[in-house]
């Protein structure tokens, strides 16, 4: 791979990087889209990459229908699958991990010790085996953006990062690989989480800029919501991720919640054209 990506380069072709576990969604498409549209060269990872999966998550049971991802791709136009196996990725002799500070210990890091660090490993890995000139990622998974784009700049890497609008379903639900382990009420219950989020975003443009008040409409929306489990609410600075004084255009709200064991996560930018 690495030797077809720096042969790329050296002839003048742009690469885009589209890094995915497989279980291809709409999601995915509109990265390898985006990244289509703006490259040359556009090669899709699928790795499953078990260093970002706590010991009691679904790493064993996480979908891998690669040939029905093959066939998506092959629709879609990509230049190359990158489909490593652990072993390769991981070998017997390797041995450095990064640490992503403390970005990297709120929010979902807090739930989900380790997982961060696991991500900018495989990542980092991940860029120097495809050299992206543009590597693109998911606005629902916001922390992940944020943490790469502090790992960008921290190791000057050469790479763009974009992140693409959250692709969701038609009653506002977030499309995710974990959706189809919903079962029909909870799968009815989900669209909660993109009511409350757009009703908190509509609440800051009509001029509430209180975090906590923001918090607490979502909080209150989520709460009614049965079944469901709230992990956190916040409001976040896109880039430190600190709860600011008082929101503004660009800060996030972000949420985490359980339908029975089942984690959801999403956000809205407050401010944006289009929550
Ligand atoms: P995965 O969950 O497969 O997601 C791959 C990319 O698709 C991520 O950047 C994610 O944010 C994006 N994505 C997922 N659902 C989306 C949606 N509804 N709309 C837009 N983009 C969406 O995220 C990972 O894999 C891994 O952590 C990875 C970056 C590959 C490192 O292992």
């Amino acid at each position: 791979m690495q030797e077809q990506a720096i042969a790329w380069r050296h002839a003048g072709d742009d690469i885009g990087v589209v890094p995915t576990m497989g279980a291809l969604h709409a999601g995915h498409d509109s990265l390898v889209a985006r990244a289509r549209r703006e490259n040359r060269r556009v090669i899709v990872s699928i790795f499953v990459n078990p260093a970002q999966f706590g010991p009691n998550e679904d790493f064993d049971k996480y979908p891998r229908p690669f040939d029905q991802d093959r066939n998506r791709l092959d629709a879609l136009g990509v230049d190359a699958i990158f489909h490593p196996s652990v072993d390769q990725i991981y070998p017997p002799a390797f041995k450095t991990r990064l640490d992503p500070g403390p970005l990297g210990d709120v929010l979902e890091g807090r739930s989900r010790p380790g997982h961060f660090a696991g991500v900018l490993t495989v990542v980092l890995k991940l860029f120097s085996l495809t050299q992206p000139k543009r590597a693109y990622f998911g606005q629902k998974d916001f922390q992940q953006v944020v943490l790469v784009r502090q790992m960008v700049r921290d190791f000057a890497l050469p790479v763009r990062i974009v992140a693409v609008p959250t692709v969701r379903e038609a009653d506002g639900l977030a499309i995710s690989s974990r959706n189809v382990y919903l079962n029909p009420t909870q799968r009815q219950t989900a669209p909660v989480i993109h009511q409350a989020l757009t009703q908190v975003a509509g609440a800051f443009t009509a001029g509430e800029t209180e975090p906590a008040r923001l918090e607490g409409l979502a909080r209150e929306r989520l709460a009614a919501a049965h079944g469901l489990t709230l992990d956190y609410v916040s409001v976040v600075d896109e880039t430190t991720l600190r709860r600011p004084e008082r929101a503004i255009p660009g800060s996030v709200l972000v949420v985490a919640v359980k339908l029975g064991s089942i984690r959801l996560i999403d956000n809205v930018v407050l401010g944006a054209e289009r929550p």
